[in-house]
């Protein structure tokens, strides 16, 4: 029985979570897959016996390699990129169709519902994000000509060139990864017995495609291999059907049934990976950045998209970045440095031979969804590097101003997170040695531990258990001598607080203390047994009744003059899933660098005008404008960086 349900929109993808650092294999699992491009006019404007004609008309081009590239032996493939403009229409919200593959394993009745969540949220939260030009009628994909055809006439001159001569007597069926695409989603298909004469047989009719779909996500339920010998592994995808622009059609997320079954099944960080792994399907992938297109300033104007050609190259310490406009100005953002070499570096650790990673450098991009490995999923964010990069893909119009602070690094420089800079022991960030502290969210408790991402640098990991301050069942069950509140408005403090008749002295670690925001890095903090006492950012305080200090983080508390509470409600609407719900952490308001136009000079591998699409300027100005105010306010707060004796008020209870 077919097992065909319909969601709306949805993807996968590879991923693991937390202190078992699992790695993402999508650019593995893409190697292997053909990728079928459609010719031009294949696309699904046709309907009926008309369309099979048309796209037998041109042969399909397949990237058999990714790498290599085959398209010269291809010629309809070649003339399908020479002409790319066509009557612009609007981009509107991308429409992702989500199919669950009949090859997929039954599941429970609870687990189905944990699928058909994970999906629905994936694809709204994505449909949010991304608008592509919808494809009119319905979605049709090509069959793969080298799969059913046994030869094509290759006589340049005859009417039939690049057509199919012979039938595969083999053919069967096609495949998007492990999933045989059904018949009723295919182009036919027709071979053509003469070189020159319209003579034909329909081997297969045109399906009815699906309607109202711009993306189709397969999605296959199965206990792979892969799943099988990578414990840590929850899905893995690729994609594998191209429009002739080369922007994505369909592709495949396995997700590893037993993941779905698991007892420590996490919704959000399900949904976490299904985003991460759509946004490899969608044009994040190291097989596709020389196929970008530089659509940004001819849309307006209605003009062709271009090749950016080459978009990524390595820097003066060999390290591989992408250098698209967008992207190296969401990065001076984000590092608020106008460094014009300041490309977003991608990860070395899983890149081929030739430097290429589908993921950003996690030293740098720490908390991305598109680092190679994901962390807690409260501290991961679709940020703005990632989003610039889908805008440079030239196939999406990205609503960059939902973009999620990163906070990792934010301010920090163009070096921040080189290998020579993580071991400065005054780093926000980083850490040394191997003692407890706070992650760099401060909602945890952490370790500081190193990871083979991170090549040496060390940072303060969440621990295995019981880290979150904000969760009242990790309060200990005795009394604590540290003083230690565990409630939702809790974070992490660096101390050394204990109480006074505790005679000996105890190191410095991070420590669960309640916190009310009262400004922009302006809050207050209550221990066990006291009031509200000011906690000068960057300072420390000492509170009656214990011994030794707390100190005040920097930057990351209260980086908005609002309290937290409302913070913790405040416009989440789809992203609840990615943890701000508890970070008082969202778009940042960083001071607008002026763009710097040498950024471009010299580098060829750049388009000549990147910082003229209003397209990308508009959204970052609107949130510069909207910060503003708070920045200004933010200066009359200067804190002292000393350390202030506070008398504690007596418990409320
Ligand atoms: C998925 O979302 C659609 C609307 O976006 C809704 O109608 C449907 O009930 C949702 N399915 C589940 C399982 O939540
Ligand atoms: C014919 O199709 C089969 C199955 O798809 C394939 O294994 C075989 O290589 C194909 N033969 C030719 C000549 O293309
Ligand atoms: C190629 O096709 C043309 C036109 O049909 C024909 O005149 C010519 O002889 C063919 N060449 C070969 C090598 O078959
Ligand atoms: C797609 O929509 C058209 C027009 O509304 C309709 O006739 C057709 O049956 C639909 N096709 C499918 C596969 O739903
Ligand atoms: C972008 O997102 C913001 C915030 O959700 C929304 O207000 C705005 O209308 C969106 N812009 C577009 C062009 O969709
Ligand atoms: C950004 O850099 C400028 C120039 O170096 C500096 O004046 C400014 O304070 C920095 N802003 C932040 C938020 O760090
Ligand atoms: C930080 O490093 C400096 C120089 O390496 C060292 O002198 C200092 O003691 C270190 N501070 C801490 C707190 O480890
Ligand atoms: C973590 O949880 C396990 C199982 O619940 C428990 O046995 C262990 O003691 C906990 N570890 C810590 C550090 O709380
Ligand atoms: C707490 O730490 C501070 C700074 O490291 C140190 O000066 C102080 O002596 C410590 N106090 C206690 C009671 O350990
Ligand atoms: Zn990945």
């Amino acid at each position: 029985m077919l097992h065909t349900l319909f969601y709306p929109a949805l993807l996968l993808l590879p991923l693991w979570f937390t202190s078992t650092s699992g790695r993402c294999v999508f650019d593995e699992v893409q190697q292997s897959v053909r990728v079928v491009t459609q010719a031009e006019g294949s696309t699904s404007t046709q309907i009926g016996g008309t369309s099979s004609s048309r796209a037998a008309k041109q042969a399909t081009a397949i990237h058999q390699h990714p790498h290599q590239t085959t398209r010269g032996t291809f010629p309809g493939h070649l003339q399908s990129h020479r002409k790319m403009g066509r009557a612009l229409t609007a981009m509107s919200p991308i429409r992702i169709h989500t199919w669950i593959a009949q090859e997929s394993a039954t599941l429970s009745e609870v687990d189905r519902e944990r699928l058909a969540l994970a999906l629905n949220h994936t694809v709204s939260i994505v449909s949010t994000l991304l608008s592509v030009r919808h494809i009119p009628g319905p979605l049709l994909l090509s069959r793969d000509i080298n799969k059913y055809c046994k030869f094509l006439w290759r006589n340049v001159s005859a009417a039939n060139y690049n057509r199919c001569g012979r039938v595969n007597g083999s053919y069967r069926n096609e495949n998007c990864l492990s999933v045989v695409i059904p018949d009723d989603h295919l182009r036919g298909c027709a071979v053509f017995h003469h070189p020159d004469a319209p003579d034909r047989t329909e081997l297969r009719y045109d399906g009815a495609g699906l309607n109202n779909t711009d993306f189709l996500l397969y999605v296959h339920i199965h206990n792979s291999h892969r799943c099988s010998t990578q414990p840590s592994m929850l899905a893995y995808a690729a994609h594998c059907q191209s429009d002739p622009q080369g922007r994505p059609l369909a592709g495949t997320v396995v997700i590893c049934r037993e993941k779905l079954r698991q007892e420590k099944y996490r919704h959000e960080a399900t949904v976490q990976i299904l985003i991460h792994e759509l946004f490899h399907m969608l044009g994040f992938s190291r097989t596709l950045f020389n196929t970008w297109r530089d659509c940004l300033h001819t849309l307006q104007a209605g003009g062709e998209c271009h090749r950016h050609g080459r978009v990524t190259n390595l820097d003066d310490k060999g390290h591989m970045r992408i250098y698209t406009p967008s992207v190296v100005r969401a990065l001076q953002k984000h590092l608020n440095s106008t460094d014009p070499t300041l490309g977003a570096p991608l990860e070395d650790l899983d890149a081929d031979s030739t430097g290429l990673s589908s993921h950003w450098e996690a030293r740098v991009l720490l908390s991305s969804i598109m680092a190679a490995t994901l962390g807690e999923p409260s501290t991961v964010r679709i940020d703005l590097i990632t989003l610039a990069a889908l805008q440079d893909t030239g196939w999406y119009s990205v609503n960059l101003s939902q973009a999620q602070s990163l906070v990792w690094g934010q301010d920090e420089g163009s070096l921040f997170g080189s290998l020579s800079s993580c071991h400065d022991n005054t780093s926000l960030y980083f850490c040394t040695g191997s003692g407890l502290g706070c992650h760099y969210h401060h909602l945890h408790k952490g370790e500081c531990v190193s990871d083979p991402y991170l090549e040496g640098c060390r940072i303060y990991k969440p621990l295995a258990n019981g880290s979150e301050c904000w969760k009242e069942e990790n309060r200990p069950e005795s009394v604590s001598w540290s003083g230690e509140i565990y409630q939702s408005d809790s974070r992490c403090f660096f101390s050394n607080l204990s109480r006074e008749s505790i005679s000996h002295s105890v190191s410095v670690a991070g420590h669960c203390y309640r916190h009310r925001c009262t400004g922009l890095h302006r809050y207050q903090i209550r221990v066990s047994g006291t009031g509200w006492m000011d906690c000068p950012s960057g300072g420390a305080i000492e509170v009656s009744g214990y011994a030794g200090v707390v100190f005040c983080p920097e930057k990351i508390l209260c980086s908005h003059a609002l309290p937290a509470t409302s913070l913790n409600t405040q416009n989440h609407g789809v992203f609840s899933v990615l943890g701000s719900s508890l970070a008082d952490l969202k778009y940042s308001c960083v001071p607008h660098t002026t763009p710097n136009p040498e950024v471009t000079n010299g580098m060829d591998l750049l388009s000549p005008k990147p910082w003229q699409s209003a397209k990308v300027i508009a959204p970052v100005l609107l949130a510069f404008t909207s910060c503003l105010v708070i920045g200004i306010f933010g200066v009359a707060y200067k804190v002292l960086h000393s350390q202030v004796r506070v008398y504690a008020e007596p418990s409320d209870g």
